[in-house]
């Protein structure tokens, strides 16, 4: 048995979703753990090509359970169009289950994200302006709306008009704008909602725990990444969640001691969406052909990322945060037929070497990378690698991949060498015997 979690290691869009498929394949139980329609990946499988936000990837399996934790936010419209979308290519959703926890993004929070951006200025995080901030900060204020509220026309009833006016008094007073619907029309959005999705939620903690103790194989599904995390991602600059390790267990009500183990995946160089400092930001015509190459364009928002060469302080700041006992490697691929590869080793911030990132932004923007330069290697194929194994990779990509490895002091796990679904080099499978 194996309760897996897999987290990203940097500032998200990792290509998490590509080890998850994976993984999920030998997994009985699928959950999301954290964040909402912030977060979003792309699938292709023998039925399609898929764009999932909320739904857990497993869903393309089937006879998996995939649960939407508590540790998530839930935008119902969303969730809703996934789930037709699922339905139109003939994918089962039956064993898709809603935690009764999870929060709501109603309408307030969208108007919110988007005129608090603007408000924050320099201080902007850049946000998907999905509603993620503020849906969580009402929970956190205990005035939020939860997916088991959905089946209590009453409850649900009693605490929209709680929320309402506090909304409607802070989108009208505070940001200066015009809310248009009254409650009774998000009310009644709600009821509608609740029809179609009443029959998916439920409470999940005794399920999964069952599941554990059957010995079955759980995947629990990060969002977002470590570098985001509101504890100890780069605050104000991440997001709203805790969607490190730590994260897994509160947002989804597995204990601890149940988890086996922490995949950390590792895109081999760095990618970011949205603002703040990134010391080993590439600016020149190399991170153009990185960014082409690798396709960095948001998912959920279609922005181009920002490139930088790999950072160890990020990974070594990972690796303690989320206790990682594997890595996973993606887009190899995307950094074959460069000349020469730089990775970040340590900072320099005022004359004094920093093996860590600080946590205060201010001095992070004071960072000066100091780089190991690897030589680069040529163009392979990918699928005859993902078939051949490791060995088949050229050496000084290995060489590459080995250093990473022995710095962070953490074993590779599978090595994604190409954007198809089985372009993927797996040295542990978990498979079941
Ligand atoms: P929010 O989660 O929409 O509030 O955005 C907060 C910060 O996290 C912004 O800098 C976003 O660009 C970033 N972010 C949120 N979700 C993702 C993701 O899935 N991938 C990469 N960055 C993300």
């Amino acid at each position: 048995m194996a309760v897996i979690v897999v987290v990203g290691t940097q500032w998200g869009d990792e290509g998490k979703g590509k080890i998850v498929d994976y993984y999920a394949y030998f997994s009985d139980v699928v959950i999301r753990y954290c964040g909402g329609p912030n977060a979003g990946h792309t699938i292709v499988s023998d039925k399609g090509k898929f764009k999932l936000h909320h739904i857990p990837s497993g869903i393309l399996y089937p006879k998996k359970i995939n649960i939407i934790g508590n540790g998530a936010v839930i935008n119902p419209k969303i969730l809703l169009e996934e789930i037709e979308q699922l339905k139109r290519s003939s994918v089962s959703v039956e064993n898709l289950k809603i935690s009764k926890k999870a929060h709501l993004i109603l309408p307030y929070h969208l108007v919110i994200d988007e005129a608090e951006e603007k408000r924050k200025g320099k201080l902007a995080a850049g946000t998907t302006k999905r509603g993620i901030g503020p849906c969580y900060s009402d929970k956190v204020f205990r005035i939020g709306i939860r997916a088991g509220d959905l089946l209590d026309r009453e409850v649900l009833k009693e605490k929209l008009s709680l929320i309402h006016f506090l909304k409607v008094q802070e989108i009208e007073k505070i940001y200066g704008l015009k809310f248009e619907k009254t409650q009774e029309e998000i009310f009644n959005e709600l009821l509608s909602y609740a029809k179609e999705l009443s029959r998916f939620i439920c409470d999940t903690e005794d399920l999964i725990e069952q599941k554990i103790k059957a010995k079955k194989h759980v995947l629990l599904e990060g969002a977002q990444a470590t570098m985001l995390d509101i504890d100890h991602g780069l605050y104000p600059f991440g997001t709203s969640s805790n969607t490190t390790a730590g994260g897994a267990c509160a947002g989804s009500g597995i204990g601890p001691t149940n988890i086996t183990e922490v995949i950390g995946v590792v895109k081999c160089y760095t990618s970011r969406v949205g603002e703040g400092p990134l010391p080993t930001e590439i600016f020149d015509q190399i991170g153009e052909e990185i960014r082409k190459k690798g396709n960095e364009y948001g998912t959920t928002t279609g922005r181009p990322r920002r490139i930088g060469w790999l950072d160890l302080c990020t990974l070594r700041y990972s690796k303690i945060i989320n206790g990682l006992t594997g890595l996973a490697f993606t887009h190899l691929d995307t950094l074959s037929g460069f000349e020469k590869i730089k990775v970040c080793l340590y900072y320099e911030i005022e004359g004094k070497k920093t093996t860590l990132p600080p946590s205060s932004f201010a001095e992070l923007k004071k960072a000066v990378p100091v780089y190991k330069e690897f030589e680069g290697w040529k163009e392979f194929d990918g699928k005859l690698a993902a078939k051949k194994g490791f060995n088949f990779l050229p050496k000084q990509a290995k060489e590459y991949l080995k250093f990473i490895s022995k710095e962070i002091q953490v074993p590779i796990y599978a090595i994604g060498v190409g954007a198809e679904r089985n372009s993927l080099i797996v040295l542990k499978s978990f498979k079941k015997k």
